[in-house]
Protein backbone atom coordinates (compact mmCIF):
# COMPACT_ATOMS: atom_id res chain seq x y z
CA UNK A 1 0.00 0.00 0.00
CA UNK A 2 1.34 3.48 -0.98
CA UNK A 3 1.23 5.93 1.95
CA UNK A 4 0.81 9.37 0.31
CA UNK A 5 0.39 12.36 2.96
CA UNK A 6 -1.17 15.59 2.12
CA UNK A 7 -1.08 19.00 3.42
CA UNK A 8 -4.33 21.06 2.31
CA UNK A 9 -4.68 24.61 2.82
CA UNK A 10 -8.09 25.82 3.44
CA UNK A 11 -11.37 23.93 5.14
CA UNK A 12 -14.26 25.74 4.02
CA UNK A 13 -16.70 25.00 1.21
CA UNK A 14 -13.89 23.44 -1.56
CA UNK A 15 -11.41 22.57 1.17
CA UNK A 16 -13.70 21.33 3.95
CA UNK A 17 -15.36 19.08 0.85
CA UNK A 18 -12.19 17.75 0.20
CA UNK A 19 -11.20 16.57 3.74
CA UNK A 20 -14.91 14.99 3.80
CA UNK A 21 -14.38 12.89 0.27
CA UNK A 22 -11.38 11.59 1.54
CA UNK A 23 -12.03 10.79 4.99
CA UNK A 24 -15.22 9.31 3.63
CA UNK A 25 -13.72 7.09 0.96
CA UNK A 26 -10.72 5.91 2.70
CA UNK A 27 -11.27 2.05 2.21
CA UNK A 28 -12.29 2.93 -1.16
CA UNK A 29 -8.91 4.49 -1.87
CA UNK A 30 -6.76 1.91 -0.13
CA UNK A 31 -8.65 -0.74 -2.52
CA UNK A 32 -6.64 0.90 -5.38
CA UNK A 33 -3.74 0.63 -3.59
CA UNK A 34 -3.23 3.96 -2.16
CA UNK A 35 -3.40 4.98 1.82
CA UNK A 36 -4.26 8.56 1.54
CA UNK A 37 -3.81 10.77 5.13
CA UNK A 38 -4.01 14.69 5.36
CA UNK A 39 -1.58 15.19 7.75
CA UNK A 40 -2.22 19.08 8.00
CA UNK A 41 -4.58 21.72 7.61
CA UNK A 42 -3.49 25.27 6.98
CA UNK A 43 -6.39 28.16 8.10
CA UNK A 44 -6.83 31.06 9.41
CA UNK A 45 -8.94 29.94 12.46
CA UNK A 46 -8.09 26.60 13.53
CA UNK A 47 -10.90 26.27 16.35
CA UNK A 48 -13.39 27.17 13.49
CA UNK A 49 -12.89 23.69 12.04
CA UNK A 50 -10.87 21.73 14.79
CA UNK A 51 -14.10 19.94 15.85
CA UNK A 52 -15.83 19.57 12.41
CA UNK A 53 -12.93 16.90 11.32
CA UNK A 54 -11.22 13.91 12.04
CA UNK A 55 -9.30 14.12 15.29
CA UNK A 56 -6.06 13.05 13.19
CA UNK A 57 -5.89 16.31 11.19
CA UNK A 58 -2.79 19.04 12.74
CA UNK A 59 -4.11 22.23 12.25
CA UNK A 60 -1.79 25.11 11.64
CA UNK A 61 -1.51 28.93 11.02
CA UNK A 62 2.02 29.17 9.27
CA UNK A 63 2.16 28.02 5.36
CA UNK A 64 5.93 27.31 6.19
CA UNK A 65 4.07 24.65 8.86
CA UNK A 66 3.59 22.46 5.77
CA UNK A 67 5.35 23.94 3.22
CA UNK A 68 8.32 22.78 4.89
CA UNK A 69 7.47 19.31 6.08
CA UNK A 70 9.58 16.77 4.68
CA UNK A 71 6.93 14.06 4.71
CA UNK A 72 3.99 16.12 2.68
CA UNK A 73 3.92 14.61 -0.52
CA UNK A 74 0.92 16.42 -2.39
CA UNK A 75 0.18 20.48 -1.50
CA UNK A 76 -2.98 20.97 -1.95
CA UNK A 77 -4.86 24.87 -1.79
CA UNK A 78 -7.94 25.76 -1.55
CA UNK A 79 -8.25 28.95 0.03
CA UNK A 80 -8.82 30.97 -3.09
CA UNK A 81 -7.90 34.36 -3.89
CA UNK A 82 -4.46 35.53 -5.18
CA UNK A 83 -1.95 36.50 -2.79
CA UNK A 84 -1.24 34.12 -0.18
CA UNK A 85 -2.42 31.43 -2.70
CA UNK A 86 0.86 32.79 -4.58
CA UNK A 87 3.32 32.06 -1.92
CA UNK A 88 1.41 28.74 -1.57
CA UNK A 89 1.65 27.23 -5.11
CA UNK A 90 5.05 29.05 -5.84
CA UNK A 91 6.60 28.09 -2.63
CA UNK A 92 5.51 24.10 -3.60
CA UNK A 93 6.00 23.96 -6.55
CA UNK A 94 9.97 25.48 -5.81
CA UNK A 95 10.36 22.58 -3.40
CA UNK A 96 9.32 20.15 -6.47
CA UNK A 97 6.26 19.33 -4.78
CA UNK A 98 2.76 18.48 -6.60
CA UNK A 99 0.14 21.05 -6.26
CA UNK A 100 -3.57 20.66 -6.64
CA UNK A 101 -5.25 24.23 -6.67
CA UNK A 102 -9.33 25.05 -7.69
CA UNK A 103 -7.85 28.67 -7.82
CA UNK A 104 -8.74 30.25 -11.16
CA UNK A 105 -8.15 33.65 -10.17
CA UNK A 106 -4.36 32.49 -9.59
CA UNK A 107 -4.08 30.47 -13.17
CA UNK A 108 -5.54 33.11 -14.98
CA UNK A 109 -3.30 36.31 -13.28
CA UNK A 110 0.24 33.92 -13.17
CA UNK A 111 -0.26 31.66 -15.84
CA UNK A 112 2.99 31.43 -17.47
CA UNK A 113 4.75 31.53 -13.97
CA UNK A 114 2.60 28.88 -12.55
CA UNK A 115 3.58 26.58 -15.82
CA UNK A 116 7.07 27.73 -15.86
CA UNK A 117 7.55 26.48 -12.45
CA UNK A 118 5.70 23.90 -12.85
CA UNK A 119 8.07 22.32 -15.91
CA UNK A 120 11.35 24.12 -14.09
CA UNK A 121 11.08 21.86 -11.01
CA UNK A 122 9.71 18.37 -12.48
CA UNK A 123 6.13 18.99 -10.28
CA UNK A 124 3.04 18.43 -11.49
CA UNK A 125 0.20 20.91 -10.89
CA UNK A 126 -3.06 20.11 -11.68
CA UNK A 127 -6.45 22.26 -11.57
CA UNK A 128 -9.36 20.09 -12.65
CA UNK A 129 -11.43 22.14 -10.10
CA UNK A 130 -10.70 25.65 -11.43
CA UNK A 131 -12.88 25.49 -14.73
CA UNK A 132 -16.21 24.20 -14.67
CA UNK A 133 -16.67 22.85 -10.64
CA UNK A 134 -17.27 18.90 -11.28
CA UNK A 135 -16.82 19.19 -15.20
CA UNK A 136 -13.59 17.16 -16.18
CA UNK A 137 -12.65 19.52 -19.07
CA UNK A 138 -9.22 19.98 -18.02
CA UNK A 139 -8.59 16.22 -17.92
CA UNK A 140 -10.41 15.51 -21.61
CA UNK A 141 -8.27 18.51 -22.96
CA UNK A 142 -5.32 17.23 -21.22
CA UNK A 143 -6.15 13.56 -22.94
CA UNK A 144 -8.32 13.13 -25.45
CA UNK A 145 -8.21 16.23 -27.05
CA UNK A 146 -4.40 16.71 -26.57
CA UNK A 147 -3.58 15.75 -30.12
CA UNK A 148 -5.84 17.71 -31.65
CA UNK A 149 -6.29 21.55 -32.97
CA UNK A 150 -9.26 22.92 -30.96
CA UNK A 151 -10.96 25.80 -32.86
CA UNK A 152 -13.32 27.04 -30.53
CA UNK A 153 -14.23 26.61 -27.42
CA UNK A 154 -17.74 28.23 -25.54
CA UNK A 155 -19.67 27.74 -22.82
CA UNK A 156 -21.73 28.62 -19.47
CA UNK A 157 -19.18 28.47 -16.93
CA UNK A 158 -19.92 30.31 -13.82
CA UNK A 159 -22.69 27.87 -11.31
CA UNK A 160 -23.56 31.29 -9.77
CA UNK A 161 -24.77 33.26 -12.51
CA UNK A 162 -26.42 30.47 -14.44
CA UNK A 163 -28.16 30.01 -11.04
CA UNK A 164 -29.51 33.50 -10.86
CA UNK A 165 -30.46 33.74 -14.69
CA UNK A 166 -32.52 30.41 -13.97
CA UNK A 167 -34.39 31.63 -10.97
CA UNK A 168 -34.64 34.64 -13.00
CA UNK A 169 -36.10 33.02 -15.91
CA UNK A 170 -38.45 30.47 -14.35
CA UNK A 171 -39.60 31.67 -10.94
CA UNK A 172 -39.75 35.71 -11.80
CA UNK A 173 -37.62 36.33 -8.43
CA UNK A 174 -36.11 39.42 -8.31
CA UNK A 175 -31.44 39.55 -8.54
CA UNK A 176 -30.51 40.22 -5.04
CA UNK A 177 -32.61 37.76 -3.41
CA UNK A 178 -31.39 34.91 -5.71
CA UNK A 179 -27.52 35.58 -5.22
CA UNK A 180 -28.68 35.63 -1.27
CA UNK A 181 -29.79 31.75 -2.47
CA UNK A 182 -26.51 31.12 -4.80
CA UNK A 183 -24.05 32.10 -1.58
CA UNK A 184 -25.74 30.36 0.99
CA UNK A 185 -25.37 27.21 -1.09
CA UNK A 186 -21.60 27.46 -1.66
CA UNK A 187 -21.77 28.80 -5.17
CA UNK A 188 -20.36 32.40 -5.10
CA UNK A 189 -17.58 33.16 -4.71
CA UNK A 190 -16.23 34.89 -1.30
CA UNK A 191 -17.02 37.99 -2.88
CA UNK A 192 -19.68 37.30 -5.12
CA UNK A 193 -18.69 40.85 -7.80
CA UNK A 194 -16.05 37.96 -9.08
CA UNK A 195 -19.04 35.97 -10.32
CA UNK A 196 -21.78 38.33 -11.55
CA UNK A 197 -19.36 41.19 -13.03
CA UNK A 198 -18.18 38.02 -15.25
CA UNK A 199 -14.54 38.23 -13.40
CA UNK A 200 -14.91 34.11 -12.45
CA UNK A 201 -15.78 32.98 -15.94
CA UNK A 202 -13.61 35.00 -17.68
CA UNK A 203 -10.56 33.29 -15.33
CA UNK A 204 -11.98 30.57 -16.35
CA UNK A 205 -12.23 31.00 -20.13
CA UNK A 206 -8.69 32.77 -20.11
CA UNK A 207 -7.16 29.09 -18.79
CA UNK A 208 -9.10 26.88 -21.15
CA UNK A 209 -7.40 29.21 -24.22
CA UNK A 210 -3.94 28.74 -22.47
CA UNK A 211 -4.70 25.27 -22.40
CA UNK A 212 -5.89 24.74 -25.55
CA UNK A 213 -3.52 27.15 -27.51
CA UNK A 214 -0.61 26.95 -25.58
CA UNK A 215 -0.48 30.52 -25.07
CA UNK A 216 -0.99 33.11 -22.02
CA UNK A 217 -4.00 35.28 -22.40
CA UNK A 218 -3.85 38.73 -21.05
CA UNK A 219 -7.47 38.14 -19.00
CA UNK A 220 -7.73 42.01 -18.18
CA UNK A 221 -8.12 42.15 -22.26
CA UNK A 222 -11.37 40.16 -22.73
CA UNK A 223 -14.54 42.16 -23.38
CA UNK A 224 -16.35 41.37 -19.99
CA UNK A 225 -19.71 41.70 -19.46
CA UNK A 226 -21.49 40.33 -16.63
CA UNK A 227 -25.27 39.56 -15.59
CA UNK A 228 -25.39 42.56 -12.78
CA UNK A 229 -27.60 44.98 -14.84
CA UNK A 230 -30.03 41.76 -16.33
CA UNK A 231 -33.69 42.76 -14.97
CA UNK A 232 -36.71 40.50 -15.16
CA UNK A 233 -38.20 42.75 -17.96
CA UNK A 234 -35.26 41.84 -20.14
CA UNK A 235 -36.08 38.29 -19.93
CA UNK A 236 -39.74 39.17 -20.39
CA UNK A 237 -38.64 40.49 -23.57
CA UNK A 238 -36.53 37.52 -24.41
CA UNK A 239 -40.15 35.31 -23.41
CA UNK A 240 -41.96 36.79 -26.29
CA UNK A 241 -39.14 35.09 -28.32
CA UNK A 242 -39.22 31.66 -26.73
CA UNK A 243 -35.71 32.63 -25.73
CA UNK A 244 -33.82 32.76 -22.48
CA UNK A 245 -30.62 34.65 -21.46
CA UNK A 246 -27.31 32.85 -20.31
CA UNK A 247 -24.11 34.29 -19.64
CA UNK A 248 -21.51 33.06 -22.36
CA UNK A 249 -17.99 32.62 -22.61
CA UNK A 250 -16.24 31.81 -26.03
CA UNK A 251 -12.72 31.71 -27.04
CA UNK A 252 -11.92 31.25 -30.57
CA UNK A 253 -8.85 30.71 -32.52
CA UNK A 254 -8.54 32.16 -36.07
CA UNK A 255 -5.13 31.58 -37.80
CA UNK A 256 -2.88 32.97 -35.22
CA UNK A 257 -5.49 35.27 -33.87
CA UNK A 258 -6.83 34.19 -30.13
CA UNK A 259 -10.38 36.09 -29.33
CA UNK A 260 -11.78 35.55 -26.18
CA UNK A 261 -15.07 37.00 -24.56
CA UNK A 262 -17.79 37.40 -21.87
CA UNK A 263 -21.37 38.51 -22.04
CA UNK A 264 -24.87 37.44 -21.95
CA UNK A 265 -26.80 36.17 -24.70
CA UNK A 266 -30.50 35.55 -25.76
CA UNK A 267 -30.65 31.84 -26.08
CA UNK A 268 -33.65 29.75 -27.53
CA UNK A 269 -35.19 27.34 -25.39
CA UNK A 270 -35.04 24.92 -28.26
CA UNK A 271 -30.84 24.91 -27.98
CA UNK A 272 -29.19 22.85 -25.05
CA UNK A 273 -27.62 25.98 -23.51
CA UNK A 274 -31.08 27.34 -23.40
CA UNK A 275 -31.80 24.43 -21.16
CA UNK A 276 -28.95 24.32 -18.90
CA UNK A 277 -30.03 25.37 -15.21
CA UNK A 278 -29.31 25.76 -11.89
CA UNK A 279 -25.35 25.71 -11.39
CA UNK A 280 -25.35 23.30 -13.65
CA UNK A 281 -22.55 24.07 -16.24
CA UNK A 282 -21.60 22.94 -19.82
CA UNK A 283 -18.58 23.46 -22.66
CA UNK A 284 -18.40 22.80 -25.85
CA UNK A 285 -15.03 22.14 -27.94
CA UNK A 286 -15.27 22.56 -31.44
CA UNK A 287 -11.95 20.79 -32.88
CA UNK A 288 -10.56 19.24 -36.02
CA UNK A 289 -10.92 15.86 -35.51
CA UNK A 290 -13.63 15.32 -32.82
CA UNK A 291 -16.12 17.36 -33.92
CA UNK A 292 -17.97 19.03 -31.11
CA UNK A 293 -17.21 18.10 -27.88
CA UNK A 294 -19.83 18.73 -25.08
CA UNK A 295 -19.41 18.24 -21.58
CA UNK A 296 -22.56 19.14 -19.03
CA UNK A 297 -22.47 18.97 -14.81
CA UNK A 298 -22.21 20.01 -11.92
CA UNK A 299 -19.99 23.39 -12.05
CA UNK A 300 -20.20 24.73 -8.28
CA UNK A 301 -20.61 23.40 -4.87
CA UNK A 302 -18.74 22.07 -2.09
CA UNK A 303 -19.07 18.15 -3.06
CA UNK A 304 -18.85 18.48 -7.03
CA UNK A 305 -15.60 21.00 -7.01
CA UNK A 306 -13.95 18.79 -4.25
CA UNK A 307 -14.54 15.65 -5.92
CA UNK A 308 -12.62 17.30 -8.97
CA UNK A 309 -9.74 18.22 -6.39
CA UNK A 310 -9.71 14.30 -5.49
CA UNK A 311 -9.72 13.01 -8.71
CA UNK A 312 -5.71 15.51 -9.10
CA UNK A 313 -5.10 14.15 -6.22
CA UNK A 314 -5.85 9.88 -7.08
CA UNK A 315 -3.74 11.09 -10.58
CA UNK A 316 -0.50 12.30 -8.77
CA UNK A 317 -1.12 9.41 -6.09
CA UNK A 318 -0.72 6.69 -8.76
CA UNK A 319 2.47 8.60 -10.65
CA UNK A 320 4.67 9.61 -7.57
N1 LIG B 1 -18.19 30.81 -8.01
C1 LIG B 1 -17.94 29.79 -8.94
C2 LIG B 1 -19.20 29.54 -9.75
C3 LIG B 1 -17.52 28.55 -8.23
O1 LIG B 1 -20.26 29.99 -9.32
O2 LIG B 1 -19.14 28.92 -10.80
C4 LIG B 1 -17.06 27.41 -9.11
O3 LIG B 1 -15.95 27.78 -9.88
Amino acid sequence: MKKITIGIFGAGTVGGGVIEIIEKQKSKFQKLGLDIYIKKCGVRNPEKYRDQFSSSIEWVTNINDILNDPEIDIVVECIGGIDIAKDIVFGALNQGKPVVTANKALLAAHWDECQSLSTKNEATLAFEAAVGGGLPIIRTMNTHLKSDNIQKISGILNGTTNFILSKMDTENVDYDEVLKEAQALGFAEADPTADVEGYDIRAKIAILANLAWDTSVDETTISTKGISKITLADFEKAHKNKATIKLLATAEKKGENIKCSVSPVIVPYSEILGQINGATNIVSIQSEFLGETTIVGQGAGRFPTANSVVTDIIQISNKI
